[in-house]
């Protein structure tokens, strides 16, 4: 059943655009139906979930984007605004993911973020990845058609890695595999290193499923320490050192995700003032009208302390000019 299930989910996933590829990559990750292991997501309307996924999401984004930011102002001699990056960006994962994924459930026990683990990776291995290459190829971006191939391969190791921890977890036989070590990408200041749209398009999705994989089993391997699994802790964090240092990496470098760090604060000011005054707001309104108490609370409070960031970047962009 479990098998039919996932080539049933696999099928429908070939079916699907590009675009609406993004969207169905957040529904793998983030389970669609309340986790069996977390009674408290079962009373989320699934409108709340959704835009709770959706918080999940972009929380992961800015961590991986902010953390780039930082180093960048740290190359422009800004060390101060380095820190501000990097303290911002702990506190999206640290504080907001984490919060977001206990309402949603999203780590359960250990055998069920193995599973989620393998079905997301199973589909980045064998769909998504070899969709993006052959796009970029056709539209003659060999740069991305060469990387998207290479961590396609990756992630068919990581799903691979998973499976043998699986077996170990569920019959308490073998031996967890060692957790790989992360190619660390450095990510310069740069433009597009890409043509076609769909690519830029592509680049886009994958940098934040890679982001959201990254947060996921940060979130799983301090699931696996609380249960006394070190071995299997420590392969989660290699894992989420390759998402994000290599993978969400060499997409951004291809992407011209960094910038100055002038563009950088702009870019950063935006999205925390739409986070702030739109977004989250309006997921506190829905959240309400649902009955989600806890979780409109929880919307509210995001969009308070995400002002609180428009605040800090925008003095850090005052002092620059
Ligand atoms: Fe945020
Ligand atoms: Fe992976
Ligand atoms: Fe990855
Ligand atoms: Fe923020």
């Amino acid at each position: 059943m479990f098998r039919h299930s996932i080539r049933t989910l696999l099928v429908g996933l070939c079916t699907l655009t590009a675009a609406s590829q993004a969207a169905t990559a957040v529904a793998l990750a983030v389970p669609a139906e309340p986790h069996p292991a977390a009674p408290a997501a079962q009373a989320l309307r699934q409108q709340t979930l959704s835009d709770l996924t959706t918080a999940t999401k972009g929380e992961a984004f800015a961590y991986a984007s902010y953390s780039l930011f930082g180093t960048q102002a740290d190359r422009e001699a800004h060390p101060a605004i380095g820190k501000l990056f990097r303290t911002t960006a702990q506190t999206e994962l640290n504080k907001y993911l984490h919060q977001a994924a206990t309402l949603t459930g999203l780590a359960g026990t250990n055998t069920a973020n193995l599973r989620q683990a393998i079905n997301g990776e199973t589909y980045e291995h064998q769909v998504m990845y070899r969709g993006f290459a052959d796009q970029a190829r056709k539209d003659g971006d060999l740069d991305a058609a060469k990387l998207f191939t290479e961590i396609a391969a990756d992630e068919g190791r990581h799903r691979d890695a998973y499976r043998t921890a699986l077996t170990v977890v569920t019959t308490g036989r073998g031996t967890i595999p060692a957790p790989p070590k992360a190619d660390t990408v450095l990510v310069p200041a740069g433009l597009p290193q890409v043509k076609a749209a769909r690519t830029k398009a592509n680049l886009d999705t994958a940098m934040h499923g890679e982001a959201l994989a990254h947060a996921k089993y940060m979130l799983f391997a301090a699931r696996a320490n609380q249960t006394g699994n070190t071995a299997l802790a420590r392969l989660w964090k290699g894992t989420a050192g390759v998402e994000v240092h290599e993978h969400f990496a060499g997409e951004a470098v291809l992407a011209g995700l960094v910038r100055t760090t002038k563009a950088n604060l702009r870019k950063a000011i935006t999205g925390e003032h739409n986070e702030a005054t739109n977004l989250y707001p309006g997921f506190a309104k829905r959240a309400t009208a649902a009955g989600d108490t806890a979780t409109a609370r929880y919307f509210r409070d995001t969009a308070a302390d995400e002002a609180r960031h428009t605040a800090a970047f925008q003095r850090a962009l005052n002092q620059l000019h």
